[in-house]
């Protein structure tokens, strides 16, 4: 049978790019994009879209009793820095969001859902260095709270029920395609298009925060893998750590300098800094390698490069 393809918050960072990539993989036709406004993106003139909000059951029936899924892809959430605004909201769009598409995913016979978590389900406690796919988890954040619940949820959905579910605990996401929305490592995204308009940047996170990243399209590719993978290679129904590459600030600012070398770099440190400092600065991804392949393209010297050739940047500096 022929896959079809619902994904969930999918105008949101990830979700543009995976819907592209998903189109691409099994047709227009099959993939079904979602969320709860719609996007100018053309990407979503292709394919179906439906308005979808998670906390609303009765849409939510709708969209699966109209597609009949195969696989789905929820991404709808609140990130860091906007559930920090709003924690109850935060709590709500996160857990009972999930519990909703996981109750329909079972209802409706879903064979394979992707569920995303994220560095933020670590804390100040954990190590920060490398940090263990096993490890204390102790988030200060609602956002992470939430994720490392969801978590939990995952493995027991997995257990009780048998819903197939696959996630990975992403870092930092950074792509050219598509603008992030209300987390704390979207410094890394905004420099690349200051860097380009005025040669300068005012961060929000200190010289010395170093945090874990990925370019979205290995983000994307890890996602189509795990949700691919066969079952019996996901041996962790939680989450696994995936790594791309670590960096701070500076450290990204002097990347940029190699090919913008009047860039600058100055600092205004508002309350995400907290937040950031909580997460780890590398993650130590060996299960995710072992278990189902997991291999990053992107280091910091080629994500840089090319961030700022899509963003037309290059051409302008060579
Ligand atoms: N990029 C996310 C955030 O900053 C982390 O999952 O909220």
């Amino acid at each position: 049978m022929a896959e079809k393809i619902l994904v969930i918050g999918a105008c949101g960072q990830v979700g543009t790019e995976l819907v592209e990539n998903l189109q691409n993989i099994y047709g227009a036709a099959n993939v079904v994009a979602s969320d709860i406004r719609k996007s100018d993106n053309p990407v979503f003139q292709n394919g179906s879209f439906e308005m979808l909000n998670v906390l609303d059951k009765t849409q939510i029936a709708e969209v699966f009793g109209k597609y009949k899924p195969t696989i789905v892809y929820h991404l709808a959430a609140l990130l860091s820095a906007t559930a920090e605004a709003n924690p109850k909201l935060g709590w709500e769009l996160n857990m009972d969001g999930t519990f909703n598409i996981f109750d329909a995913c079972l209802e409706y016979g879903v064979k394979r859902i992707f569920w995303p978590s994220s560095i933020a389900v670590f804390g100040p406690t954990t190590p920060a260095v490398l940090t263990p796919q096993s490890t204390i988890l102790e988030p200060n954040t609602v956002y992470g709270i939430t994720k490392l619940a969801g978590e939990r949820y995952c493995e027991y959905y997995y257990n009780r029920y048998g819903l197939d579910v696959r996630s990975i605990r992403y870092p930092g996401l950074i792509g050219w395609k598509s603008l992030p929305g209300g987390g704390t490592t979207d410094y890394a995204v905004d420099i690349f298009h200051q860097a380009l308009k005025t040669k300068s940047y005012t961060s929000f996170l200190d010289e010395s925060t170093t945090l874990p990243m990925m370019h979205m399209e290995d983000a994307v590719r890890a996602t189509l893998e795990i949700t691919d993978a066969p079952a019996e290679k996901i041996k962790l129904r939680s989450s696994y750590n995936i790594s791309g590459t670590s960096f701070n600030p500076e450290e990204l600012a002097a990347e940029i300098r190699k090919h913008i070398p009047d860039f600058t770099l100055d600092y205004a440190i508002d309350h995400r800094q907290k937040i950031a400092s909580s997460w780890p600065d590398s993650i130590d991804d060996a299960q995710a390698r072992a278990d189902w392949g997991w291999q990053e393209k992107y280091n910091l010297e080629n994500l840089v490069i090319n961030m700022l050739d899509n963003l037309g940047g290059l051409s302008l500096t060579e």
